[in-house]
């Protein structure tokens, strides 16, 4: 497993946006953690990239919010309100993930429907620092070489778990 130190929130917003650069249509991300421990601004990062950032989004239902421009659609869920698969499926919610990178917080919710391969970024907050997150990635399943390659540069490698 991989590991990013966040000191602040910038730094949370900023890795998203490098890490957006190698990211494309068909991409997934699961977003896992607490309340409060910098999932949304991690997002808020992806759509900085893509100079998405002070766009308003268009809510399909209230579990995902839907960004576009000539560059990229992005899809950010928050699943913390579905109870299971089933009401994913009954929104479509699958078919979002081959239209363009998805961001999924509380994906544990869907976790038997995510299509391999997807990166899991698990953020933790420390006790050291009110602002210090620790940011836990996983790649699942034959992640693309240039994703690897990314996270190989700006991560350090975490023997903790
Ligand atoms: N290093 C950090 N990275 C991200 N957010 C941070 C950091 N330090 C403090 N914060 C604060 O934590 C909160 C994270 O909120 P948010 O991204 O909405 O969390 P989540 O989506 O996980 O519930 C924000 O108020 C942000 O300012
Ligand atoms: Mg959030």
């Amino acid at each position: 497993m991989k590991q990013f130190i966040s000191k602040r929130e910038e730094d949370t917003i900023e890795f998203a946006n490098r890490l957006a650069s190698v990211l494309k249509k068909g991409d997934l991300i699961w977003l896992s953690g607490d309340l409060g421990t910098g999932k949304t601004k991690f997002t808020q990062g992806v759509l900085r990239h893509f100079g998405m950032e002070d766009q308003i989004s268009s809510p399909t239902f209230t579990i995902v919010n839907e960004y576009r421009n000539e560059q990229a659609e992005i899809y950010h869920f928050d699943v913390y309100r579905l109870d299971d698969e089933e009401e994913f499926f009954a929104i479509g919610g699958e078919e979002y993930f081959e239209k363009g990178i998805c961001l999924v917080e509380w994906g544990e919710r869907i976790q038997s429907i995510l299509p391999e391969p997807y990166i899991k970024i698990s953020f933790e907050k420390t006790e050291q620092d009110l602002e210090e997150r620790i940011l836990k990635i996983e790649m699942i399943g034959e992640i693309r070489e240039e994703i690897k390659q990314f996270l190989e540069e700006e991560c350090h490698e975490n023997f903790s778990d």
